[in-house]
């Protein structure tokens, strides 16, 4: 369990918009850890529950947007980049966008 929380403190650090490019050696080097330990789903689950919640619902078919749930990585991607005013944008590695497809994606079926 203790790793865990580990895992989550990491990305929920991470995840933050402007923290990224300021890791430290130990949060990289935590944040490569995880992602061998943590599934894409739960990774993705993580970060949609840390950054998206709030405005897409925790079924992510609420708000202007509607139902994002079966969303491909270029859509998350220019979503998180900035491509719509009404959203934040977002610090996110590829892994990282990919893995928030996954969990969106399984969250339909
Ligand atoms: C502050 C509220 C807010 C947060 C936080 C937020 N979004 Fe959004 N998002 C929006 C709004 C509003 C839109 C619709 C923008 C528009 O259509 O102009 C949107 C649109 C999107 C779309 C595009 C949907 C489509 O079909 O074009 C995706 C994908 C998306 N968001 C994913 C995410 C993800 C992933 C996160 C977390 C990393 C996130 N959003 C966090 C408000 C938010």
């Amino acid at each position: 369990m203790k790793s865990n929380f580990r895992t989550a403190l990491a990305f929920v650090l991470l995840a933050q918009p402007g923290l990224a490019q300021e890791a430290t050696p130990q949060a990289v080097a935590l944040q490569d850890a995880a992602a061998q330990a943590v599934s894409p789903h739960d990774m993705g689950r993580l970060l949609f529950e840390t950054n998206c919640v709030a405005c897409h619902g925790a079924d992510a078919n609420e708000g202007k947007s509607g139902d994002i749930r079966d969303v491909d990585f270029r859509t998350v991607r220019k979503a998180t980049g900035g491509g719509y005013e009404d959203m934040p944008e977002f610090s996110l590695t590829d892994a990282e966008m990919q893995a928030i497809v996954s969990y969106l994606n399984a969250l339909k079926s």
